[in-house]
């Protein structure tokens, strides 16, 4: 069977609609997620080979797709080199992950510290997730998570968020040091 095709401007204005038309995070994340897994499937329609090409310094290339001028509704195809992948880090906003090629690790972490020490965090790992094509991660404002590919072949992922990763002061997590520090990604060109 032929996958249905499924175009990066047709999932933004499905995106445009979610958003006039609901307002509550879990509403939107449950109308996101099955046109995420929707546009996963249907990568024939956009995947370019470029999107496979990682930062080797970053362990991890990501290539946006869209984002409002206000940078809201950002859209990111993500590689993940073989082995590699990110510490804990939150978005900072909603998130909504579906796997295009190859299988993602996800871990989940919660803080166990107050929040009291700026820089200091304390985290505990409550969970994982293995997301494969087709598989959908939605999580809401606030989640701690880390991506590692376990696979020996650059892994790609879609990346939904409510607002662009590098425009919402998120934060990423050092589970030996006991830090958190700013987490910007760099983006391909
Ligand atoms: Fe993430």
């Amino acid at each position: 069977m032929k996958a249905e095709s499924y175009s990066i401007p047709q999932l933004v204005a499905d995106l445009r609609q979610i958003r006039a038309q609901l307002k509550d995070e879990r509403e939107i994340l449950h109308a996101v997620r099955p046109i995420a897994r929707r546009a996963a499937l249907a990568r024939d329609t956009w995947l370019e080979k470029r999107m496979y090409q990682a930062d080797e310094q970053q362990g991890f290339g990501v290539h946006l797709l869209h984002e409002e001028p206000d940078h809201t509704l950002a859209v990111l195809a993500l590689s993940w080199l073989p082995h590699r992948g990110t510490p804990p880090h939150d978005h900072g906003t909603w998130a909504v992950v579906a796997g295009v090629e190859g299988p993602e690790k996800n871990e989940f972490f919660e803080r166990s510290d107050d929040r009291s020490r700026a820089g200091h965090a304390d985290l505990r790992k409550v969970g994982q997730k293995v997301c494969g094509t087709g598989d959908v991660l939605a999580m809401p404002n606030g989640v701690i998570h880390s991506v590692w590919n376990e696979s020996d072949a650059v892994s790609v992922s879609l990346h939904i968020y409510g607002k662009h990763i590098n425009h919402t002061g998120r934060s990423q997590f050092d589970l030996e040091k006991k830090t958190e520090t700013p987490f910007v990604v760099r983006v391909a060109h």
